[in-house]
């Protein structure tokens, strides 16, 4: 439904300025708060992929926000992909290059062999950070679906790096 997803879009607000000068922040909390809005774009980013996933699996931290509404929405689980040192029992470990220094996640094993997964995250940007994702189910054995996100800026070339990866939204 255009209209639901026009209404939804127009809900992430833009900060100027954040963290940093001259860095446009978007902030995707006054989507998350209206209960259409999160039906909306939860559907829409499931929907390339409906019934051909078991589990989501959402990169820490923005990524669990939605990451958990696609479940619910699709029937499926929920995995998380924690930054370095939050789980007890690390199966695998990534690491990548972050704009200023460096980050790792990981990932338990215990998903079942198989499991089908669609890896999402909040934003697209360099694309860094969902090629840590991708690498680390597929240092798991697990299977990917797809990989989506709720916004892609674009002009940092992600896509590129990642892709292909499904945006409901593109700026
Ligand atoms: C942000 C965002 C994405 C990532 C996108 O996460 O939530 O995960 O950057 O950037 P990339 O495509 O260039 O890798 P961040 O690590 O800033 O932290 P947070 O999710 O924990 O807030
Ligand atoms: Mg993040």
């Amino acid at each position: 439904n255009p209209d639901a997803l026009a209404r939804a879009e127009a809900l992430i607000a833009t900060i100027p300025d954040f963290p940093e000068p001259g860095i446009l922040f978007r902030d995707i909390s006054p989507l998350l708060a209206d209960a259409a809005g999160l039906r909306t774009i939860a559907m829409a980013m499931a929907e390339p992929f409906v019934g051909r996933f078991d589990v989501v699996a959402g990169v820490e931290a923005r990524g669990f926000l939605l990451a958990g509404a696609l479940a619910v929405a699709s029937g499926a689980g929920l995995a998380p992909i924690r930054k370095a040192g939050k789980l007890p029992r690390p199966a695998g470990s990534v690491s990548y290059d972050l704009e200023y220094g460096s980050a790792t996640i990981e990932m338990s094993d215990d998903l079942p062999a198989g499991t089908r997964v669609l890896l999402v995250d909040d934003v697209l940007a360099t694309g860094g950070t969902l090629r840590a994702g991708q690498q680390l189910l597929e240092q798991l054995g697990y299977e990917i679906t797809g990989t989506a996100v709720l916004m892609e800026l674009a002009a940092l070339g992600g896509q590129r790096v990642c892709g292909p990866v499904h945006s409901v939204f593109t700026v």
